[in-house]
């Protein structure tokens, strides 16, 4: 038809900052709604806007959670001061949209860096309603998890981490090494995803073993893996755990 070749065209003509205010992805029973970090590339990228951890957390928690899927936050995730900001609007947008379009859904928040602070403050400004239907929050070098969200938020940071690893982070605090411990558990999880282990991890104080490189610690979650495991176990977790409490 006509009208549809001109829409069509027109879709293809727009930036992918109009793409967001229809946010028509497809219900499920639990959403990942991921904020990608500081010039990690927008949706057409191989990472499809989540970033390396988001996506690797993506694809860690469709696993665990048959059904599950995600959206990526259409935002800049630019080095304006405004960015953060527009990601924080994006997400209160498509929260309210999702939740009416699929009053069943449940949802799983989650970011990286900036991504963490578009969630940290978001959190705040989400209406009761819909913060009842978030089962949990997993953030990566962000900020500490907000009070409404206690209980149903990890904030994941590595030692060394600059963007957590102090006052205000996810953690208060100094480094430290890894256990010999930590180690051990590490090496296991490479063979398997192994929640019970996984969520046996504290959320802040693990050393990275791939600080050195781009970003130090701080870009080294997708990386290193084990906080992007311990958080889609997390996720898991915290999604049964909804599902119980809804079924009594
Ligand atoms: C996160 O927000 C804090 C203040 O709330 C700011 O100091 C910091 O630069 C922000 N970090 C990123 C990566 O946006
Ligand atoms: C889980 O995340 C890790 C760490 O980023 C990644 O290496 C691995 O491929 C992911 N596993 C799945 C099943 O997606």
């Amino acid at each position: 038809m006509k009208t549809s070749i001109h829409l069509a065209a027109l879709a293809a003509l727009l930036p992918s900052t109009i793409a967001q205010t229809t946010n028509t992805d497809a219900c499920s029973p639990l959403k990942l709604v991921y904020s990608r970090a500081t010039g990690e590339p927008g949706l057409t990228s191989p990472t499809a806007g989540y970033g390396a951890a988001g996506y690797a957390l993506l694809t860690n928690l469709t696993a665990l959670v048959p059904g599950a899927s995600g959206h990526a936050l259409d935002y800049p995730a630019g080095f304006l001061p405004t960015s953060s900001n527009i990601g924080t609007t994006a997400l209160l947008t498509y929260l309210s949209s999702a939740s009416t379009r699929c009053p069943s859904q449940r949802y799983a928040l989650g970011g990286h860096s900036q991504g963490g602070n578009v969630t940290y403050h978001a959190i705040p400004r989400i209406p009761a309603e819909i913060l009842s239907k978030i089962v949990a929050v997993t953030m990566f070098g962000s900020p500490k998890c907000q009070p409404q969200v206690v209980g149903r938020c990890n904030s994941y940071c590595y030692v060394g981490d600059f963007a957590c690893d102090g006052p205000g982070g996810g953690k208060f605090g100094n480094g430290g090494t890894e256990s010999l411990n930590l180690r051990v558990k590490r090496e296991e999880m490479e063979m398997a995803v192994n929640c019970e282990k996984l969520l046996a991890l504290k959320p802040q104080g693990e050393k990275s073993r791939f600080a050195s490189g781009f970003g130090g610690a701080h870009m080294s979650y997708a990386a290193d893996g084990v906080y992007v495991q311990a958080a889609a176990c997390y996720i898991k977790q915290q999604f049964e755990k909804s599902k119980a409490a809804g079924a009594r």
